[in-house]
């Protein structure tokens, strides 16, 4: 089967600052190291899925600033083709401040600028890649009306739709009927249903409530718990990759590019876990979002390293 994977969703130029410590309110700080990189949600998302072997179509808009021609460029690298990242006159590129201390955790603060120019007429400029895809990769970082006309569109043609409720914000059960694979952390997860995710049953009640909404597999992802992957065909976990984290930014992206690219290949929703929890191990040992993204011979060699007897 091909992998082609269509992402509609943000960029963002990240901002970060290397600590020791995150600073306290109304504390500073000093020593951290600064480093310029590339991010959002969705170009994340797009990177992964690109590097772990898809074949990948990104929606997206950028300012007519300096910086919207260098997350263009950036992304081309990967091998994503960009003819749908549309350039926004008169607004900044999407600007995140990202502040990691100790344990790799991190505060992130996002000036969406051009994310929120990404209207559902962009949907429907690049509509005829949307429907050529075999799956399209959606995250909540974008107005919610472009994500719900790039689902309804692309689930009206049959299509697979994963949908990321990063960061959370409120979700519809008619938006969520249109979704297949419906990716969430552990915040996520409570926000959407309003049950804490902090014990197995209530993992599995999440889960369920989620599923009873509409979507049709639901999967947890509960850091180094690994993932939780819940659809028709039953319920499981698949284990995390114990690795030694410095930066947790893009975890979650780096899971659901990986994911993708993983149920496209024809995996099991728990394979295809366990292939994306390894691609987001991997990522987390390294700091920043689209630089600490693997490769695919990265993630094989890892798997093979650790799933050896
Ligand atoms: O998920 C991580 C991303 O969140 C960062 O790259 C930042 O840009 C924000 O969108």
């Amino acid at each position: 089967m091909s992998q082609r994977i269509a992402v509609v969703g943000s960029s963002n130029v990240d901002l970060i600052m290397k600590m020791d410590r995150l600073p306290k309110v109304g504390e500073s700080v000093s020593d951290a190291e600064f480093r310029q990189t590339f991010g959002g949600k969705g170009a994340n998302q797009a990177y992964a899925a690109a590097l772990a072997g898809g074949e990948v179509t990104f929606v997206s808009c950028v300012g007519d600033d300096s910086y919207g021609a260098q997350v263009i460029e950036n992304m081309r690298g990967c091998g994503a083709n960009v003819e749908h990242v549309y350039t926004e006159p008169g607004v900044a590129t999407g600007t995140a401040l990202i502040m990691i201390g100790e344990a790799g955790r991190n505060y992130i603060s996002v000036a969406p600028g051009a994310n929120y120019k990404l209207l559902p007429a962009h949907v429907a400029r690049a509509g005829a890649a949307i429907d050529a895809a075999d799956m399209l990769v959606l995250q909540y970082e974008v107005p919610v009306a472009t994500v719900t006309a790039a689902a309804e569109r692309a689930s009206a043609l049959g299509k697979s739709v994963m949908l990321n409720l990063a960061p959370p914000r409120p979700i519809t059960d008619a938006l969520l009927r249109h979704v297949t694979y419906f990716v969430v952390n552990e915040t996520e997860a409570a926000f959407a249903c309003g049950i804490e995710v902090n014990s197995d049953a209530n993992v599995r009640r999440a889960a369920d409530a989620l599923r009873a909404k509409g979507a049709a597999n639901v999967i947890i992802t509960l850091g180094e718990q690994g993932a939780f992957a819940a659809g028709a065909d039953g319920a499981a976990y698949a284990p995390s990759f114990k690795v030694e984290a410095i930066d947790s930014t893009a975890a979650g992206d780096t899971f659901c590019g990986a994911f993708a690219v993983g149920l496209l290949e024809g995996r099991a929703p728990m394979d295809a876990a366990r292939f994306a929890n390894a691609a987001a191990a991997l990522s987390v040992t390294r700091i920043g979002a689209q630089i600490s993204i693997p490769t695919r011979a990265e993630i094989d060699t890892f798997m093979r390293a650790r799933e050896r007897p």
